[in-house]
């Protein structure tokens, strides 16, 4: 089982309300999370990529550190935690990202992966003229695949040619390679993004409560062991600890009640715009609803482990014994003190580990 943290490296991290005073992010703070959560043995951090935040009263996401800057940061700052940045297709051309990502692996003595975003917010890419049209939202995962598949062949022989509706690369030359396989992940929850993950990747990020992840990561292993390949599953949580399950409960049921409705209003009216079904986008519409364990949008959609720390430590235990994830990516509203707590109070207590 792997941990990790989701870095808040845009404004207010994973948490829409007003529950929670806001900030700006900044590269001290993901250092000092990155620093603890090597400090305490989790495996990686990842940081997102946003390029328009979705205001409210709280402006949520309105700030947004770069990613790959930020990890080579945090990549000369530490020595064992694996570093993932993500990409936005949209925004970087392949063979300079495989370049950013051979620089980074180096830096880093092998220990970065790259997170895929095929980008479902189309306001973020038309405000750069980055916009494919609307029929992207359908064909973002074509797109993904011949990205991935040039970044690939770069990273593997230094040298691609490709030529596609898509692409356009003559000879092209990137090197130094890694010289090693670079783990890709992706968070597709739409049957194509899952095809997507089970095709290419190694790790599918899932946004799902519990109940429903056992079902996704099956599928997606199945998926992949169909055509010879390994497929692993990595669930999101946000995760609230206190004295006793109670208090953790009243924190976070706090944090839905006081959540801001304008910013996830604004995530909301984007979200309906993407017209590829049964994905994130119709996660986020129905989280309006969900409770704290299942994932309200207060959390962004993420389900909540909350409890004493012999709870929360009972509850990681059994996801990972009833769905078979393969690893956590998790989220605070103190991410320092919560992983620190984690480290300290939480990991001693785990028999998945
Ligand atoms: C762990 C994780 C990280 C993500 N990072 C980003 C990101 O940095 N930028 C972004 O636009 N979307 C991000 N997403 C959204 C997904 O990459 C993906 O676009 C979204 O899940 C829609 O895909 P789907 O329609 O196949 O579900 C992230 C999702 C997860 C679960």
């Amino acid at each position: 089982m792997k941990f990790g943290v989701f870095l808040p490296n845009g404004s207010n991290g994973y948490i829409i309300s007003n529950a929670v005073t806001p900030y700006l992010p900044t590269y001290q703070h993901n250092l000092e999370i990155t620093v603890e959560a090597e400090k305490q043995g989790l495996d990686f951090v990842l940081s997102m990529m946003k390029f328009k935040g979705f205001g409210g009263d709280t402006g949520y996401w309105d700030a947004c550190l770069e990613s790959f800057t930020l990890m080579a940061g945090l990549a000369a700052n530490t020595q064992s935690i694996g570093i993932i940045p993500t990409v936005t297709l949209l925004s970087q051309h392949p063979a300079y990202v495989a370049r950013m990502i051979a620089t980074l692996d180096d830096m880093s003595g092998g220990r970065c992966g790259l997170n895929i975003v095929t980008g479902w917010n189309k306001p973020e890419y038309t405000q750069m003229g980055l916009w494919r049209g609307d029929e992207y939202y359908e064909r973002r995962y074509e797109y993904a695949a011949e990205y991935l598949q040039i970044l690939q062949e770069l990273w593997r022989t230094g040298e691609c040619t490709h030529k596609s509706e898509f692409f356009d690369l003559e000879e092209c030359s990137c090197l130094p390679t890694p010289g090693r396989d670079i783990p890709i992940v992706s968070a597709g929850m739409s049957p194509k993004g899952v095809e997507f993950v089970a095709q290419h990747a190694h790790q599918n990020f899932v946004m799902a409560h519990p109940e429903k992840l056992k079902d996704i990561s099956d599928s997606v292993k199945a998926k992949g062991a169909a055509i010879g390949r390994e497929v692993g599953t990595y669930a999101l949580f946000n995760i609230i600890t206190a004295e006793t399950d109670e208090k953790a409960k009243e924190i976070g049921d706090d944090i839905i009640q006081r959540a801001d409705m304008g910013a996830i209003g604004n995530i909301i009216n984007s979200a309906a715009m993407d017209s590829n079904e049964g994905g994130t986008s119709d996660h986020l519409q129905e989280a309006m609803k969900q409770d704290l364990e299942v994932g309200n949008m207060a959390f962004m959609g993420f389900p909540t482990i909350y409890g004493s720390y012999e709870t929360v430590s009972a509850k990681i235990d059994e996801i990972a014994e009833e769905t078979g994830v393969d690893g956590m990516l998790f989220s605070w509203a103190d991410f320092v003190g919560g992983i620190r707590d984690f480290g300290e109070k939480i990991k001693p207590r785990l028999a998945c580990l």
